[in-house]
C-alpha cells in the first residue's frame, strides 16, 4: 500500500490546534508550500542547465500572528527536526542582523526572516509539514517558501516576484543552512501548479508548465529511507567540478559546451571531471528531449530518458548509492513501468518512477519483494505553489 499523504486542511487544523496550546489564542495567518520531486535534470540547476521539477501533494503549514514587540517564537511539531522544537530570536535590524545556530531546522526559517524584502516585528507561529525530512524532496525548500508566505501574509507586503521570492529563499539556504544549491528547489515550491510540471531554464529562470494530467498514469516516489553522510559534503564538490570543468572547455557555464567540445577537449581533463561534464551535458539535452516527447504522449521514450538518466548519475556523476540503484533495477522489471530514477541530490533519498496507475500494486509489490530496505510510497500528481490561506 502506498502512504496516504495528510490533506492540507487536517495539517493546518493540527497547528492552530499546537498554536492554541502552545502560545494561546489563535493563529491568524496560514502560508503552505509544497516539497518537489524532480521528474528529469539532476544536477543541471546550478550549470544554468534545465530541470523538470512538480510541486507535491507533501506541505509545509505555517501558521501565526503578530506579537507586539521584536520577540519572534517559532514552535516545529515535526518530530525529526532537531531539539529544541521551540525558538526565540530578535526581529532583525541593520545593526542586529540575524545569525544561524541551532537548532539547525530554525537556520531555514531565520535565513528566510534575514532576506525577506520587508521589515518586520514580532511574531509567533508553528511549523507543521507532511514532507519527509531528509528524503530527497526538498523538506528545506519548502519550510523556507513556507515561511516567506507567512511572512507576506502576515507583514501585507509581497514579493515583487515570484522569482524574487524564489531568490531569496534561496539566498536564506546558502547563508544560514550552509548548502549551496541551486534554484530548482525554491523555484517549484514557489511557482508550482495543479496538474502541470514546470520546465526551468536556470540561466533565463524563464518558466514554462507542461501539462502532466493523464489519468492512466501515474508518478509514484519510492523513499529507500536510507540518507548516507556524503550528502552534504559531496554536492559542494559536484558544483565546484562542473566549474572546473566549464572553465577548462572555456565556457562560461556547461549550459554553453557540447558532447563535441567535450570529446575535443578530453585530454586537458581528467578522466572524473570528463564524466562529470558527461552527465551535466547529456541530461540537460535529456530534460529538453522529455519534454517534448512527453508533450506528444510518448511516455515509453520519457521513461527511457528518465532510467538513462538515473545511470548517468550513477555512472558519470556519482551520486546514487546500492539502495536507489535496487530500487530502480527493480521498478523497471515491473510490466507498466516506464522509467526510473533517483531524485534531488542523492545519496540515498527517494526515486520517481513513472507507470501505467494499473500497474503501481504490482509495482509497489515488486519493489518491496526485492529491496533489500523498507521502502515507502507515495503516489503523486502535480500539486500546487505556496499560498496562504484564510483562517
Ligand atoms: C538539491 C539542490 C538543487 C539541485 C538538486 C540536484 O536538491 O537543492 O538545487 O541542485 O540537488 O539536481
Amino acid at each position: 500500500m502506498a502512504c496516504r499523504i495528510p490533506e492540507v486542511a487536517s495539517l493546518v487544523k493540527e497547528a492552530q490546534e499546537v498554536f492554541q496550546k502552545v502560545f494561546g489564542g489563535a493563529a491568524l495567518v496560514a502560508a503552505v508550500a509544497p516539497g518537489r520531486v524532480n521528474i528529469i535534470g539532476e544536477h543541471t540547476d546550478y550549470n544554468d542547465g534545465f530541470v523538470f521539477p512538480m510541486a507535491l501533494p507533501m506541505v509545509t503549514v505555517v501558521v501565526g500572528r503578530r506579537v507586539e514587540g521584536s520577540r519572534c517564537r517559532v514552535h516545529t511539531t515535526s518530530p525529526m527536526a532537531d531539539k529544541p522544537h521551540q525558538v526565540e530570536f530578535p526581529a532583525p535590524s541593520p545593526s542586529a542582523p540575524l545569525q544561524p545556530g541551532s537548532p539547525s531546522w530554525a537556520n531555514y526559517v531565520k535565513g528566510v526572516v534575514a532576506n525577506f524584502q520587508g521589515s518586520i516585528s514580532g511574531f509567533d507561529a508553528v511549523v507543521t509539514t507532511s514532507v519527509p525530512l531528509g528524503g530527497g524532496l526538498s523538506s528545506s525548500a519548502s519550510l523556507e517558501v513556507a515561511t516567506y508566505t507567512f511572512l507576506e501574509a502576515l507583514t501585507g507586503i509581497h514579493a515583487p516576484s515570484l522569482r524574487e521570492k524564489a531568490l531569496a529563499c534561496q539566498r536564506a539556504e546558502h547563508d544560514f543552512a550552509n548548502m549551496p544549491c541551486g534554484i530548482m528547489d525554491q523555484f517549484i515550491s514557489t511557482m508550482g501548479k495543479q496538474g502541470n510540471a514546470l520546465l526551468i531554464d536556470c540561466r533565463s529562470m524563464e518558466s514554462t508548465l507542461v501539462p502532466l494530467s493523464d489519468p492512466s498514469v501515474t508518478l509514484v516516489i519510492t523513499n529507500s529511507n536510507v540518507r548516507h553522510t556524503l550528502s552534504g559534503s559531496e554536492y559542494p564538490t559536484r558544483r565546484r567540478q562542473c566549474s572546473e570543468a566549464a572553465a577548462a572547455l572555456g565556457k562560461q557555464s556547461l549550459r554553453d559546451a557540447t558532447m563535441k567540445d567535450l570529446e575535443e577537449h578530453k585530454s586537458s581533463l581528467s578522466e572524473e571531471a570528463f564524466r562529470r561534464a558527461r552527465h551535466v551535458i547529456s541530461e540537460i539535452g535529456r530534460t529538453q528531449q522529455a519534454v517534448e516527447v512527453l508533450k506528444r504522449g510518448d511516455y515509453t521514450t520519457f521513461g527511457k530518458l528518465m532510467t538513462d538518466s538515473h545511470y548517468s548519475l550513477r555512472d558519470d556523476f556519482e551520486v546514487s548509492c546500492p539502495e536507489l540503484d535496487q530500487l530502480v533495477v527493480a521498478a523497471v522489471e515491473v510490466q507498466g513501468v516506464f522509467g526510473s530514477r533517483m531524485t534531488g541530490g542523492g545519496f540515498g533519498g527517494c526515486t520517481v518512477s513513472l507507470m501505467k496507475v494499473e500497474s503501481v500494486d504490482k509495482f509497489i509489490a515488486h519493489t518491496r519483494q526485492k529491496y533489500n530496505g523498507s521502502p515507502t510510497f507515495y503516489v503523486c500528481s502535480p500539486s500546487e505553489g505556496a499560498h496562504s490561506l484564510p483562517l
